[in-house]
């Protein structure tokens, strides 16, 4: 790597962010408000193209993460951080938050179907009745995770929202290299 390159995250860490970024936000614009009502009233959720789009971006959200994780272990050395302690302390605490909501957003979905009874609908017609594993634990009747899951899917925006503002603030105010570390170089 050479000097260059260390003010900047590598390609793949960056590709992944924005690729989350983008199915974090269209997750929660298809989310469906009218889920409990339309499934109460025998609609299938498997017709309804929002349903099935939110569920598979949601899913493909989760298994994004893992694989970010796994990539975050071994990737080249990040930039590192320039701003005030404070502000260094509060951006771990952000992130830590966001990778958890990340994880914890699509379990609680699939403990809502398991606990209602409910089909899991994917694009391309895929589709499971029953949830594996999930299904059994005594945890799916443990609460109502249909309120859990949403709320956690509005707090992951509200969350990612600060991020970004907070992105904002190190490149329009501080005029530091923070934002530009997670945007690809360009060309000259
Ligand atoms: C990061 C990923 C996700 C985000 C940000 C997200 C966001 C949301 C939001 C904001 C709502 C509430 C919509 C409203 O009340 O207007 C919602 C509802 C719902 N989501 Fe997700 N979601 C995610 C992943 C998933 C996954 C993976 C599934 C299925 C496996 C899923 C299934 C559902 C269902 C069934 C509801 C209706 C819950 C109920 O009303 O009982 N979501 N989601």
């Amino acid at each position: 790597m050479n000097s260059l390159t260390k003010h900047r995250y590598d390609t793949i860490s960056m590709s992944l962010h924005w690729l989350a970024a983008i199915a974090v936000v269209a997750a929660f614009a298809l989310g469906p408000g009218d889920f409990g009502r339309l499934a109460d009233s025998g609609v299938d959720p498997g017709t309804r193209l929002d349903i099935v789009a939110h569920e598979s971006i949601g899913l493909f959200v989760f298994l994004l993460t893992a694989v970010r994780l796994v990539w975050v272990a071994v990737r080249p050395a990040p930039p590192s951080a320039t701003g005030p302690d404070w502000s260094n302390v509060a951006a771990v605490a952000v992130r830590i938050v966001l990778w958890i909501l990340l994880l914890a957003t699509p379990v609680t979905a699939l403990l809502t179907l398991a606990g209602d009874g409910r089909p899991l609908t994917l694009l391309a017609g895929l589709r499971l009745d029953a949830i594996p594993l999930v299904g059994r634990w005594a945890l799916t009747q443990w609460t109502d995770w249909g309120e859990v899951h949403t709320f956690l899917g509005d707090a992951i925006l509200w969350i990612a929202g600060l991020h970004a503002a907070a992105a904002l603030v190190h490149h329009f105010i501080w005029r530091d290299n923070v934002l530009k570390s997670m945007l690809p170089r360009r060309r000259a």
